[in-house]
């Protein structure tokens, strides 16, 4: 896709990468950038449309749509990153507030432009998003986190699949296996074990070892 031309809508412009993707764009010939921000700011480009938009309020996105009639690429920048050790209820709950449901419903508000435009979503998200926190953070009080990770199984929930699936009582054997055997990801069936060995040798899961070095280098200045 060439940004030349295109028609943009961003997330959390006022400040941080949201500002700057508003420039780059800019630089890269887009034909018109939508800024969204919860404060919008004037900008001197004629290109640039400031759009009062806090993504966790479903006015402010429906007035957003109502005003943008055509769209190639949505990116969805805007943020939050409150510190907590995942004993808080409520930062979690804000967190999903803007991350998970704000990115969400914005999503699904602009999918029918960028299906017309046959466009593009743009999803900011982190490295820290692929490795487990809860381990690394627990791991300091001896608690262990084990992740299971099934296949299909053969119960109710996946009666209407038609495909190979594995007996609940095998996937129970092998769960208890598993955490005797201290396997942090337990692979408890034939399809999902065909992927045992590339997980565990994979870059998810040294990213996730380098966590738990800096969470326990932290801990121990404390
Ligand atoms: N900075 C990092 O180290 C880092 C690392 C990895 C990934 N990222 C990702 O990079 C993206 C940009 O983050 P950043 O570094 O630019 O952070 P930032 O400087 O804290 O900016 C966050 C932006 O999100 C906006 N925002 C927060 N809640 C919002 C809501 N409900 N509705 C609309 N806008 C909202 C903020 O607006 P207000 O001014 O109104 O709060 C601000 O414009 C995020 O997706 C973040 O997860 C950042």
């Amino acid at each position: 896709m060439n940004i030349t031309g295109k028609t943009i809508l961003i997330t959390g412009t006022n400040r941080g990468l949201g500002k700057a993707l508003v420039e780059e764009a800019l630089r890269r010939g887009a034909k018109q950038v939508y800024a969204g921000a919860r404060v919008p700011m004037e900008h001197s480009d004629k290109r640039v449309t400031p759009l009062t938009l806090d993504i966790t309020n479903a006015a402010q996105i429906q007035e957003v749509v109502e005003k943008v009639k055509s769209l190639d690429i949505l990116i969805n920048n805007a943020s939050i990153a409150l510190s907590d050790d995942l004993s808080d209820r409520t930062a979690i709950e804000q967190h999903l507030a803007v991350i998970f449901f704000g990115t969400y419903d914005m999503t699904q508000a602009f999918l029918p432009l960028l299906t017309r435009s046959r466009g593009a979503i743009v999803n900011v998200l982190s490295l820290a998003a692929l490795a487990a926190s809860l381990r690394a953070l627990l791991a300091g009080q001896g608690v262990g986190v084990y992740a299971v990770l099934p296949g299909p199984i053969d119960t109710e929930m996946s009666r209407s699949l038609d495909i190979p699936k594995a007996s609940p009582e095998s996937v129970a054997q092998a769960l208890f296996d598993g955490v005797e055997k201290g396997e942090e990801e337990i692979f408890p069936d034939p399809m999902s074990e065909s992927l045992a060995e590339s997980w565990r040798s994979g870059a998810v899961k040294e990213l996730e070892r380098q966590n738990a070095t800096l969470v326990a280098a932290g801990e121990g200045k404390s």
